[in-house]
């Protein structure tokens, strides 16, 4: 089919690239010519595993296409995939002001039926708002269907979530563009919920507020087990064993980041505002979520005493392995509590160094992981990546003033760590 989707961030390109891989005829559109420029020479600007071979190949194939016109992706597709950002604002609430540029601009280059659907991460009752929009702004009435198709891939992991979905959510008006969907989807071969626009936009908002809730479980569980010498991990082992837990989004941590989790949690809390009802249960999960970055540091501060001219090395900058995004990232935050405490930072990430050097600054950027602990009083993992399991950690020891190591995402062995002689405290063991 003929698609193009509007707006080349994490969602947009990896979707857009994933379309055209599976036999789409996909025109990827963006406001950045910079990054249009980019993508036409075959450069991928943002890191995700599997893009680097799935853009060129595609491009080179001729079912993949790049342009600033919105008007270009509208009358060369039937289906077009709205996937601007939908930022957070400082009350929480959803900025939708994308959004509703681009359903005028889709509105007004229409000429014949359409297909509108909406991707983007958006509050319960948008879809009806686009559809408002796309009839005032459209020319003489021109028919179009506005569809809600939420995306549901973690950033990492991003194009392996879209190529094996767990499901694909169709939310819709009328049934006249479900058959369309289907042959969109039809390649994926997952299975897919048809439901009303409004059911779908909340299954977005309830999934990831849902996730959100079971990491800060475990990590409120964390705070049980460290007071009575219990272990997370196992406790984890033993829950996910359960079906109806599972064993994914158990692992405790120094808190959950990114730019869905804390942005769909506040949205999602203002929405249920919005319409009288007080989401108590998530506002504690946001609590939980604060907390248990005070508690590391209070960990950190607790062994090291003071702080002020301390020299510690902190492994990882990003929000989560696999990904240069620093986004609300846990790691960024915890940076900068130890610098306002007057730590003096060496850092490390294998992916997020650049983008992280627009956000942290008066940091020692070390480009070998095993070097970060030089000259350190003791050394913090901070992002889950696996590469930090290799760390070489007798070298690790011997360069830290004091075999030290916090590691907020329990990377290492508990009896392991103590057999090397460090002191090592991690979360919930
Ligand atoms: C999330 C949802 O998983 C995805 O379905 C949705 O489309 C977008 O939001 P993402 O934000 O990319 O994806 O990352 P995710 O893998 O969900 O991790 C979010 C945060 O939780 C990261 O900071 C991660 O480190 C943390 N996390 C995750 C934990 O602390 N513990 C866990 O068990 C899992």
């Amino acid at each position: 089919m003929k698609l193009s989707i509007i707006g080349t961030g994490y969602v947009g390109l990896v979707t857009g690239a994933c379309f055209a891989e599976v036999g789409h005829q996909v025109i990827c559109v963006d406001s950045d010519a910079q990054k249009v420029a980019l993508l036409q020479q075959g450069g991928i600007p943002i890191y995700e595993p599997g893009l680097e071979d799935l853009i060129p190949r595609n491009v080179q194939a001729g079912r993949l296409r790049f342009t600033t016109r919105t008007a270009d992706g509208v009358e060369g597709s039937d289906v077009i995939f709205i996937a601007v950002p939908t930022p957070p604002l400082p009350d929480g609430s959803v900025d939708l002001s994308f959004i509703e540029k681009v359903a005028r601009e889709i509105a007004s280059a229409m000429t014949t039926y359409k297909i509108v659907v909406d991707k983007s991460t958006v509050p319960v009752k948008t879809g009806e708002k686009v559809a408002e929009t796309i009839k005032r702004y459209g020319r003489n009435q021109v028919e179009f269907d506005v569809v809600s198709n939420p995306e549901f891939l973690r950033e990492g992991f991003a194009v392996e979530d879209l190529m094996k979905p767990d499901r694909v959510v169709i939310g819709v008006r009328s049934p006249r563009p479900v058959a369309a969907m289907r042959e969109v989807y039809a390649p994926f071969e997952a299975p897919m919920i048809v439901t009303d626009i409004n059911s779908a936009e909340l299954i977005k908002h309830a999934s990831n507020s849902f996730l959100a809730m079971k990491i800060s479980y475990i990590n409120a569980l964390s705070v049980i087990c460290e007071a009575t010498g219990a272990n997370v991990q196992e406790v984890a082992n033993g829950m996910g064993m359960d079906a109806r837990i599972g064993r994914r989004f158990l692992e405790a941590s120094l808190g959950f980041g990114g730019s869905c989790f804390p942005k769909d949690l506040s949205a999602f809390i203002k929405i249920a505002e919005e319409i009288g009802y007080d989401f108590r249960l998530l506002k504690e999960v946001q609590r939980i979520n604060e907390e248990q970055m005070s508690r590391f540091v209070k960990k950190i501060k607790d062994t090291l005493w003071v702080l002020k001219d301390k020299r510690i090395g902190v492994l990882g900058l990003a929000f989560k392995q696999n990904t240069d995004d620093v986004r609300m990232s846990p790691a960024i935050e915890l940076c900068r509590r130890l610098q306002a405490e007057g730590a003096l930072l060496r850092v490390h990430d294998p992916q997020a160094m650049e983008k992280a050097r627009a956000v942290l600054r008066d940091v020692t950027y070390v480009a070998d992981m095993n070097e970060v602990a030089e000259g350190c009083d003791a050394l913090v993992i901070a992002t889950e990546w696996e590469a930090f399991k290799k760390l070489d950690l007798l070298r690790a020891r011997n360069a830290l003033s004091h075999p030290i190591l916090f590691d907020g995402r329990n990377l290492f062995d508990v009896a392991e760590m103590e057999r090397l002689g460090f002191i090592y405290k991690s979360i919930g063991r």
